[in-house]
């Protein structure tokens, strides 16, 4: 055991250590130069064959070389832990600019926020929601509306029929049926409103399309006037589209109501029909049982998409009925 052996088994060592590139190759000369096989640990191990002369001087040599290598694995630990710390700082850092992966929760389609919209402001004032179903009999679609089968206000009205046709069964091609319902089995005073959908044989196109929703309104007292049907629409209108909104009744016709008006809306620098509305027909009301010396009423159906479109400026009918998320999702999730 000369000492220019045990140096240059430091000298290997140190090499060894501070060639590692990482703490897994520095782990694999580690194990070379100070485990049970290294030269330095076989060299300690065999001291105890030596006379006790030879084991003093040679064990010092030994110690201190131990020490040296010890020394020199130290700093190449702390060297590559230090490295290792800075790469993991670098590699996992988090930047906290960048947009953040949303998931969306569900939301509700512009067309069912602004029917409880439209809904709300109708309760606050007293009235009950109806509903009617969508599949509806011709006689209540139709005939109690006092529209008959020869009556043109049913091309009006381009509807879907259901198979067979000896059923009598449509498709609503509105909601006033609803009113009709209610009439039935109600006594005034009524106060109802009935938003839901509707179904025509309709091309879709930017204002049209084959399938849309409506709300009807229905208000049956002693004493109701023309002035109250006015009152009652400006204050739907002003509630829809801002104080500042612009209507005005036009004279139009339909069988259930006497007189009858079809309600615009200006909208883009022109006016857009947003629904039909009238004095309740006597004959619809003595249909349903109602005594016509004692009772009026008004009524009005409005389309729901035209509403949207009017308040939002929308000016395609595609938008609202594609169901695209990126047109849906800039109503909010309105729930
Ligand atoms: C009616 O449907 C009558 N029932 C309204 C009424 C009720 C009058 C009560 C008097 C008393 P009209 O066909 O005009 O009327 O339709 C009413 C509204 O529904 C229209 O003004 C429009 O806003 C909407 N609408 C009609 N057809 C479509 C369609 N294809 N697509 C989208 N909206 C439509
Ligand atoms: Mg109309």
């Amino acid at each position: 055991m000369k000492p220019a052996e045990i140096a240059s088994w430091i000298s290997d060592a140190q090499k060894a250590f501070s060639a590692a590139k990482d703490l897994d190759s520095l782990k694999i000369a580690r194990l070379a130069h100070t485990g049970d096989k290294a030269p330095i640990s076989l060299a300690s191990r065999g001291l105890g064959s030596l006379s006790p002369d030879e084991k003093a001087s040679a064990g010092k040599l030994i110690g201190d070389a131990k020490a040296e290598i010890a020394k020199a694995l130290a700093t190449a630990t702390e060297k590559l832990e230090s490295e290792r710390d800075s790469k993991v700082l670098l590699e996992e850092v988090v930047d906290i600019t960048l947009p953040v992966q949303r998931t969306h929760r569900g939301g509700l389609h512009p067309i069912s926020i602004i029917k409880n919209e439209i809904s709300d402001f109708f309760i606050e004032q007293g009235y009950a929601v109806e509903e009617g179903p969508e599949l509806e009999s011709g006689w209540l679609n139709f005939d109690a509306l006092n529209i008959p089968a020869d009556h043109p206000a049913r091309t009006m009205q381009d509807t879907f029929f259901i198979e067979p046709i000896e059923s009598g069964v449509v498709l609503r091609t509105h909601t006033s049926p609803v009113q009709i319902r209610t009439m039935l089995t109600q006594e005034p005073p009524i106060y109802v409103i009935c938003p839901g959908r509707t179904f025509r044989a309709d091309e879709l196109d930017a204002t049209h399309s084959p399938v849309f929703h409506q709300v009807e309104g229905l208000v049956v007292d002693k004493g109701i006037t023309m002035a109250h049907l006015k009152g009652t629409l400006d204050n739907f209108a002003r509630h829809m589209f801002g104080p500042d909104v612009t209507t005005r009744l036009r004279p139009s016709f339909f069988p259930f109501t006497e007189p009858s008006a079809e309600v615009d809306v200006f909208f883009n620098g022109r006016w857009i029909e947003w629904g039909g509305c009238g004095m309740v027909n006597p004959k619809v009301l003595a249909t349903c049982g109602i005594d016509t010396e004692v009772y009026t009423g008004f009524a009005f159906g409005m389309g729901l998409e035209r509403t949207l479109m009017v308040r939002h400026g929308i000016t395609d009918m595609h938008d609202i009925v594609e169901g695209d998320l990126r047109f849906t999702r800039q109503f909010g999730v309105g729930l």
